[in-house]
Parts: C-alpha cells; structure tokens; sequence
C-alpha cells in the first residue's frame, strides 16, 4: 500500500509583466510568453486589459483576425466587450463573463468594445488566456462555450475569508461548467486579509498564479507576489498554497491557472499555433484563400 502524502509547492519563479500593444492599439499587461515558455505548457499566453479608465470614445479593440490549433479563454472583470467571428456567431460579454472559444480548424473574429461602451467610456479590464491544444484537437471543428456571470461555480469557505470562481477545474467543492479538451484548472480566488488557500495540484500539472490585485505569499516558501506579477510553482509538490498577510489593507484577486503539459512540438506563427511548419504553411494559405471564412458585417 503506498500513502499519498500532501507536499506544498515551492516557488520556480515569478516574473514580471511586459506592457505590450495589441489589436488596434489598445495596451495589455502580458507575462508571457517571453524567450521560453515551456513551464507554461499547454498555455501559450496570458493578457490582461486594463485595468484602465476609458474617456468616451478612446475604448480600442482587435479588428477581424484568424486563430487556428488553440483556445482563447476571455474572462471580463470590468466593461463590456462585443464578438462577431467567420461563422456568424456573435455575442456580448458583460462583467464577470466567460467566453471559452476552441478555435480548431479556424475561426475569423473580432473582439471590440460595445459600442455603447466606446461611447461612454468607463473601467475596462479583462484577462486573455490562450490554450493549446493537443495534435488530436487543432483542426476539430470551432466551439463556444459562452458562460455568464450568474452560472460560473462559485464557492466560499465556512468564514467567508476565501471566494473562489471556478472556470475550469475544481476548488472548494465546486466544480466547472465549461468542458476543456485536456485537464485545465481556471480559478479566480479572494483572498480577505489573514486568508489562506491550499489548493491540491497534482505534481504534473503545470501551475501558476497571476496576481490582479493586492499582494500574497506565495508557495511553501511564502514568497512575495504582487500585481501584475506571475508566480511559477515548480513540480514538486502536490498543493500549492497562497496567503493574504493579515496586516494587508485589500483583499488579495488572483487567478491561479493550471494544466498538464501536452509535450508535443509547438510551431508558432502569430495567430496560429500547430506542430509542424507545414501545418503553419497550409494555415496561412488556408487563411489568404479564404477558407477559415469572412466576417459579414
Ligand atoms: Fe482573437
């Protein structure tokens, strides 16, 4: 008989967010990819929009672009943004929404501003994660799965201390709605001051923790991690831990993201992410050629 004991997770790293502009020119705050992304396997990017108060009028989007062989996962804090893709499927994401897209063998969208929203202006802020997919998955067909606020699993522990979110995975509990095609975990925690979270993380995932508000400890260690910071845990343990110091004056908001690793080559070319260079070839003619669709306005 083994005995499966409960080991914390140290820190591997934290990094750093880069300010980047995106779309139509609108800024992100983006920690990865950088030069190696291979302990984020199967995430290839993390973006996050804002938080920025908008004047009226200012509010920019991204404009009909491809994606094709990964998901985008956009999840809106703040602000309302309006999705039209090739297929002529559209929708509005209103805060605390999330929109799981698996574009597959292609999709041609638009992610704007409503246009209420550019009108008035107000508190943008939204977070992009895109997730590969595995070989078996990059051409299968486009599929949504449009989640609003009101139907994201939301559990709390028995002193309130501690919210959570569940968008992929399971913490606390609750379980996700939203099906991912490889084990995923997508959790937006709370943290009140003095509030500690273990959650378990099986040694093979690939883990980490954004930070979009506040300061934590994070990992075995207790290292400190603050906004618009990532925190990498390394594989060794099977529980990773966070903590809102009691002397903290805000309640800490992080998402803690997770997934086990495809380890499958990765080819990478703007919006689309394949395994070989041919199939990045044949995305580009596909695209040119107009066989991943057109916008119909
Ligand atoms: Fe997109």
């Amino acid at each position: 008989m083994t005995v499966q004991t409960q080991t914390l997770r140290t820190v591997a790293g934290i990094i750093n967010s880069v300010e980047t502009i995106e779309g139509a020119g609108f800024l992100v705050r983006r920690p990865f990819p950088k030069s190696s992304f291979s302990e984020f396997d199967p995430f290839l990017l993390l973006d996050e929009l804002g938080p920025v108060n908008l004047k009226p009028d200012q509010a920019k989007g991204a404009p009909d672009h491809p994606h094709r062989g990964f998901e985008t996962v956009s999840y809106i804090l703040d602000g309302r943004l309006e999705h039209k893709d090739s297929e002529g499927h559209a929708g509005l994401l209103n805060p605390g929404d999330v929109q799981w897209m698996t574009a597959g063998a292609g999709v041609i969208h638009s992610e704007m501003p409503e246009a209420e929203f550019i009108r008035t202006g107000g508190k943008l802020h939204g977070i992009q994660l895109w997730v590969n997919l595995p070989q078996q998955d990059k051409m299968m067909a486009p599929r949504y799965q449009e989640i609003p606020s009101a139907q994201i699993p939301v559990a709390q522990t028995e002193d309130g201390a501690v919210t959570v979110r569940v968008i992929a995975g399971a913490a606390l509990g609750a379980t996700a709605v939203i099906e991912t095609r490889t084990p995923i975990v997508y959790l937006h925690f709370t943290l009140q001051p003095g509030a500690t979270i273990v959650q378990p993380m099986p040694k093979e995932y690939n883990a980490f923790a954004y930070v979009l508000n506040g300061s934590g400890l994070f990992g075995a260690e207790q290292e400190p991690g603050d906004d618009g910071q990532m925190v990498i845990f390394a594989q060794d343990g099977n529980e990773v831990t966070i903590a809102n110091p009691a002397e903290a004056q805000h309640p800490l908001d992080l998402l803690l993201i997770a997934g086990v690793p495809l380890n499958e080559p990765v080819v990478r070319y703007g919006p689309f992410v394949m395994n070989t260079e041919a199939e990045i070839i044949q995305a580009i003619d596909d695209y040119r050629n107009g066989r991943m669709g057109h916008i119909h306005a």
